[in-house]
């Protein structure tokens, strides 16, 4: 069992990093593996929605979202983490996330479908609530179970040390990393004792408009 923690911050030990740790520890005190893939502090491009994806499951461009992708497949679970900018997600996180997720579903949407998810927030003041749901409306159209916590999963601070004085922020994460690891295990629990994930039905797309 493994999960990936995605650190969405330019801060490679920073704040959001920080809260993953926490995260991580649970995970890892109920026996589950968890690596640590931060998204870098280069240029990420958006979507250009040239659909090249189609089939590939590959982004065109070759940055840390296809190496993200490369790997994706091999993990049980995801904690997405991101701090607040602009009361949202980061610009580079939302590229990110926006290409990851396209070209997965482009490419059948296979790696993530039915594995659970998790967003974690870290902000100095304000934004927290609202980038929590931008990050799990992801989830909810991955077909991703979204974990939570006994709050929302946020912590507050300009900086590590700030974090780790946040003892509610911190007992959050640590709550999550544990519900997290049981539902994971629930499911392994399932699938071995015979129950089959259910099978997709092929997407209708009903726009609006029509002609
Ligand atoms: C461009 C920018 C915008 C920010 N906007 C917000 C904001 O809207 N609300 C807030 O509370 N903090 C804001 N912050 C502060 C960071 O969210 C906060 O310091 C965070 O914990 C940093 O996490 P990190 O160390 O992982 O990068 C902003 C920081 C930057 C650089």
């Amino acid at each position: 069992m493994k999960v990936l923690l995605i650190n969405g911050s330019p801060h490679r030990e920073g704040c959001t990093y920080t809260a993953l740790c926490e995260v991580s520890r649970a995970l890892n005190d109920n026996g589950v593996d968890t690596d640590i893939f931060w998204i870098g502090n280069k240029a990420l491009s958006g979507c250009i929605a040239c659909k090249k994806c189609q089939g590939t499951g590959k982004c065109v461009f070759n940055d840390s979202v296809n190496e993200f992708l490369e790997i994706a497949g091999d993990y049980d679970g995801f904690v997405f983490g991101t701090p607040v900018h602009w009361a949202g997600a980061t610009g580079a996180m939302t590229s990110f996330m926006d290409r990851a997720f396209y070209a997965d579903l482009n490419g059948g949407g296979r790696r993530f479908r039915l594995k659970p998810a998790a967003a974690v927030i870290s902000a100095r003041r304000a934004g927290t609530t609202a980038t929590w749901d931008q990050m799990n409306k992801y989830f909810g159209r991955m077909q991703m179970p979204i974990v939570t916590s006994q709050y929302w999963n946020m912590v507050h601070g300009a900086c590590p040390e700030d974090v780790r004085r946040d003892l509610e922020g911190l007992q959050t994460m640590r709550t999550l990393g544990n519900n997290m690891a049981f539902f994971i295990n629930c499911k392994n629990l399932g699938l071995k004792m015979g129950l089959r994930l259910p099978d997709t039905e092929a997407p209708v797309h009903t726009n609006f408009i029509r002609s």
